[in-house]
């Protein structure tokens, strides 16, 4: 009878082997996510009173509002292990503890995030997570972590995949929804195997506030080589799984122009918009890009589609992204210090995204109004429609960001599409 059981039991397990794995949190990440993250701007600075200060400012700044939930705290605020080996935070950093932090934050109707490690010893040197990742996972919904962003270093001999799916069955099991931000660096191509583990996941090394360079060979990556880093991994992207080119660098030293630039590109990309800077101390030009919310509505799209290059001219590379209800976003941007006179001749653009939406930019059968996303002035944000050509100026390192509405959508054959319920 015994051994009857027992063989049952093998053959439904292997039968059914989904149902002896963990499943991470789905519907946390339906659409990229949107907060803010210590580490660029202050990285071992991190203290209690900035959490505070910039949970404070995150909502009078207005960008809950517009949609950054998310308040994360990256590497350094570890303590010892306890005589448990449950993690604590370094007291003089943050003199009330965690769960009191964490409390502060929701109670701006923000969500709380938290950084650790797969290897032994964060990037920094503090705590890992390795042979403690149920009881890290348990503490962490025990001080009302919303996020975890899960780091790479120290991770010699360490299996990625087997240590990536064991914190994501910890996560769940701890039995509070916790987005899972995967932090690989791209080393093991997580895009292929990581759908079902990870909310996003990090395709390249770590970025830093330079737009363009011509080395490649540092760890610092400039928003450029990100680009091309990210550019063609749109396939894996998806609601619930998004390719992470890293985190935010406007407003920490970028001109203004390569500032909008880099917004934009995360924005056609459906990239995590987690900004990196000082949200205490932020100039207008900073406020104007990162609290756009046309350009926002762009990354934030319900179709869910990583943008596309679809071709380059000289300095100039032109950039689709397919949107609900038929609607395109299209953004030229200027890789070249000069600014760059182009014409847009619309019927040259039709093209069908067969890699992944098969939607079709139908020029040449319907036209579109043209919405400039980053003219201040509303009156002059109409640009005209598709109909005719136009010609535009685009600053040095710098873009041109248009939203474009089919006046006909059954001219495109679009009848099925997924349409808005707003
Ligand atoms: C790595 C990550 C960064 C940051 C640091 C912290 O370099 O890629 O984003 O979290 O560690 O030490």
């Amino acid at each position: 009878m015994i051994k009857r059981t027992f063989a049952i039991i093998l053959a439904t397990t292997l039968a059914f082997p989904a149902i002896i794995l963990a499943q991470k949190w789905e519907g946390v990440a339906d659409t990229p996510q949107m907060g803010w993250n210590s580490w660029n701007k202050f990285a071992h600075r991190l203290n209690e009173q900035l959490v505070r200060e910039t949970a404070d400012a995150m909502v009078s700044e207005g960008l809950l509002d517009a949609g950054y939930v998310y308040l994360n705290m990256d590497d350094c605020w570890h303590g010892e292990r306890d005589e448990n080996g449950f993690i604590t935070c370094n007291a003089e950093k943050f003199p009330s503890g965690i769960k009191a932090v964490s409390d502060y934050v929701h109670s701006k109707g923000l969500k709380f995030g938290i950084y650790s490690d797969a290897g032994r010893k964060t990037c920094a040197g503090y705590e890992g997570s390795f042979g403690h990742e149920y009881q890290d996972a348990l503490q962490y919904a025990r001080w009302g972590v919303d996020y975890l962003k899960y780091d790479w270093c120290s991770s010699e001999n360490i299996n990625p995949q087997g240590a990536y799916a064991l914190m994501r069955d910890a996560l769940r099991a701890s039995g509070r929804p916790i987005f899972f931000s995967m932090c690989e660096w791209g080393s093991n191509k997580p895009w292929l195997w990581a759908s079902e583990v990870g909310n996003s996941w990090r395709t390249t090394g770590d970025i830093c506030a330079v737009f363009d360079s011509v080395s490649n060979r540092s760890w610092m990556n400039s928003v450029m080589t990100i680009v091309e880093q990210n550019v063609n991994l749109r396939k894996y992207a998806g609601p619930g799984h998004w390719n992470d080119p890293d985190m935010l660098e406007v407003g920490n030293g970028m001109t203004t122009n390569e500032d909008r630039a880099h917004f934009t590109l995360w924005c056609m990309m459906a990239a995590p918009l987690i900004l990196g800077n000082d949200i205490c101390n932020m100039t207008q030009d900073t406020r104007d890009i990162i609290l756009n919310k046309e350009v926002i509505a762009i990354d934030q799209d319900r179709l869910g589609v990583q943008g596309l290059r679809l071709r380059s001219e000289g300095a100039l590379q032109l950039w689709f992204k397919p949107l609900e209800n038929g609607d395109w976003a299209f953004c030229l941007l200027n890789r070249d210090r000069n600014p760059v006179d182009y014409t847009i001749d619309w019927e040259t653009l039709c093209f069908t995204d067969t890699e992944v939406s098969n939607l079709s930019t139908c020029f040449d059968r319907t036209t579109y109004s043209i919405r400039d996303l980053w003219e201040k002035d509303s009156r002059k944000a109409n640009k005209g429609t598709t109909e005719k050509s136009l010609t535009v100026n685009v600053p040095g390192r710098d873009v041109i960001l248009y939203r474009l509405s089919p006046k006909d959508l059954s001219a495109c054959g679009i009848g099925a599409l997924p349409v808005s319920s707003k």
